[in-house]
């Protein structure tokens, strides 16, 4: 049997400051009407002040390791936009503060596809057999890049992070990663960016202010593409791993718009009920929405042993991504249901 890499263990962290539609609209010109909406979205968790994405993905590793049984990985594979600093990665100190020191550790930029891509980068390398077991992590503290005065954007993200742990084994096993799609489109880069802070405003020079130095996005066209892509990927890995529709126990989703999520259903032909959604109570949070989701529906008990689970992402770049597997016994620590707890509380 050909050597595949096994998910074998599930953690997820959101920060705990919460903010309410309602507390969004007390600042901007927005209504929890409108983005209830339009999006879905009821609340989202912000980091505070000093906190950064590595906090986020040490929490949310800290807590897959754990799922796991195992405090040993020899590979970290972080998916962020929001790196603590340029340079250097932010993997590093993530894996050296989990007591990893020493083991092979980089960050991967896709945006909100981070994660698949990431997941693709360390099955690939368990599969080759440079890695035994790996701990890839999806992390973003977005809102530290988002314009304060941007109601669009601040209606839409929020921080978290999610996190699995990969071993070697085979591909008959629960758990087993059987298929990826990945692709991208550099022709609409524009349409997601954050344009300064790169080699390309620096080696103009100018000051920053002469750039836009947050987040800005075309929702209207990314929201059309987002549609495309994810249901144009479901179906080729689909196609790839032999699995027809009606075979898919859940469509895990980037959690982007609830309108997205539906159309993308109903493009594949899938009962909207088949697609996983927990972006009401923690909005976009970018790289960590496809494990959060994952992790959310795994911790309610959506997500039973043997059924047949479909990753679909798409974010900036542009970029997109699928995986498929069926979904493993993973054990969760009981922090993990309490954090869902909150994570549900009404706002
Ligand atoms: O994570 C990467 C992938 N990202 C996505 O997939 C996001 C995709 N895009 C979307 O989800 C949607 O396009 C948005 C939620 C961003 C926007 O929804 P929309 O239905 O496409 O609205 P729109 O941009 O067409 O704007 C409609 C109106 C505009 O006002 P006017 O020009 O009609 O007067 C906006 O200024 O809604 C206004 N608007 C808002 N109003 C109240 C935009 N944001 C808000 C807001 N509150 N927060």
């Amino acid at each position: 049997m050909t050597r595949s890499a096994v998910v074998c263990g599930l953690g997820a962290y959101v920060p705990p400051r919460v903010v309410t539609n309602a507390s969004l609209a007390e600042v901007l010109d927005t209504s929890d009407e409108w983005i209830r909406s339009r999006t879905g979205i009821r609340q989202r968790h912000v980091v505070d002040p000093g906190v950064a994405t590595s906090d986020l993905a040490v929490d949310a590793g800290r807590r897959a390791l754990a799922s796991a049984g195992t405090d040993q990985v020899d590979l970290v594979v972080l998916a962020t936009s929001t790196p603590d600093h340029p340079c250097p990665a932010t993997a590093p100190e993530v894996a050296d503060r989990l007591g990893l020191a020493g083991v092979a550790a980089f960050d991967v930029g896709a945006v909100c596809t981070g994660f698949v891509y990431a997941l693709a980068t360390a099955a690939g390398l368990i599969a080759i057999g440079v890695a035994e077991r790996a701990l890839v992590v999806g992390a973003d503290a977005f809102s530290t890049i988002l314009d304060p005065a941007d109601r669009t954007t601040r209606a839409i993200f929020g921080d978290g992070a999610g996190a699995v742990v990969l071993r070697a084994g085979s591909a008959d096993e629960p758990g087993a990663l059987l298929g990826f799609d990945l692709g991208s489109d550099g022709q609409h880069a524009d349409l997601i960016t954050v344009p300064a802070g790169g080699s390309r405003q620096r080696s103009a020079g100018g000051s920053v202010d002469e750039w836009a130095q947050y987040f800005t996005m075309q929702g209207k066209a990314v929201f059309f593409n987002a549609v495309l892509r994810m249901s144009e990927s479901t179906a080729t890995v689909l196609r790839d791993v032999g699995w027809t529709p009606d075979e898919v126990d859940w469509l895990v989703a980037h959690q982007a718009n609830v309108r997205i999520l539906h159309a993308v259903a109903d493009q594949l032909g899938l009962d909207r009920g088949q697609v996983v959604l927990n972006l009401d109570r923690v909005g976009n949070t970018v790289a960590a929405s496809i494990p959060l989701a994952l992790h959310d529906a795994a911790a309610a008990g959506d997500l039973v042993p043997g059924q047949r689970i479909v990753l679909t992402g798409f974010g900036g770049g542009l970029t997109w991504g699928s995986a498929a597997l069926r979904w493993p016994a993973v054990r969760l620590e009981p922090a993990h249901h309490a954090n869902l707890t909150h994570l549900t509380t009404k706002d």
